[in-house]
């Protein structure tokens, strides 16, 4: 029987919260995956320094040592075929890919986004739903193609908002849920039960 795990990558520029869920569901015995590179465009990430401290292979690609995205994004395929990834997760990857990366791993980068997509993508989704006196909003696992926030929907969990929400409040209740739906989509992945049809994405039960 073929034990292997599916190696992923998480790709971040800050706090690093889903990535640390992530983590967390994949040291479970049962879990299908692996988390085999953490990769941050920022050297002061803290989820960088959280993913040394866990053992687990860092590292820091600077886009100013590069004279394009398509260099940029070329060390990064550099990497995860270094690591033999199969799965690219990111999480709070402050940078809009292109197809140099794209096309080298269809169906297989996924991106958690704070709002019930397509409502709010782009920058601050919590505060546009607050703006918008919207009564939910929630988060979005999906896959990533070449708009920003609009590949296929793969997974959203929804989260009401309360009179007396600030941003802060309602960012904190929605980043839970984003913290269980991430991993979630990662099992289901190696799973083989996620199937694209068009712009739709099915669960297979
Ligand atoms: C999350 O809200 C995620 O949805 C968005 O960026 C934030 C990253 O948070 N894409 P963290 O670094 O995972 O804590």
């Amino acid at each position: 029987m073929n034990t292997r795990k599916g190696k992923i990558a998480v790709l971040l520029s800050g706090r690093g919260s889903n990535f640390e869920a992530i983590y967390k569901n994949s040291t479970s015995a049962d879990s299908p995956y692996e988390i085999a590179l953490v990769v941050s465009d920022k050297r002061k990430a803290k989820g960088l320094t959280t993913a040394d401290e866990f053992g687990i292979p860092t590292n820091f690609v600077r886009p100013r040592d590069f004279s394009s995205k398509t260099a940029y994004e070329k060390k990064l395929i550099e990497l995860f075929e270094k690591f033999k990834i199969d799965l690219i997760c990111l999480a709070g990857f402050m940078r809009i890919i292109s197809p140099t990366l794209i096309n080298k791993y269809p169906a297989r980068i996924i991106n958690i986004h704070p709002s019930l997509l397509p409502l709010f993508p782009g920058l601050e989704a919590q505060r546009q739903a607050l703006e918008a006196g919207a009564e939910v909003s929630g988060c979005t696992v999906h896959f990533v193609d070449e708009g920003v926030d609009s590949g296929p929907i793969i997974m959203q969990a929804r989260v009401r908002i309360e009179k007396d929400d600030s941003e802060e409040s309602l960012s904190t209740r929605i980043l839970s849920e984003e913290h269980r739906i991430y991993s979630e989509v990662i099992r289901l992945f190696f799973q083989n039960k996620l199937k694209i049809e068009g712009r739709r994405v099915k669960i297979l039960t």
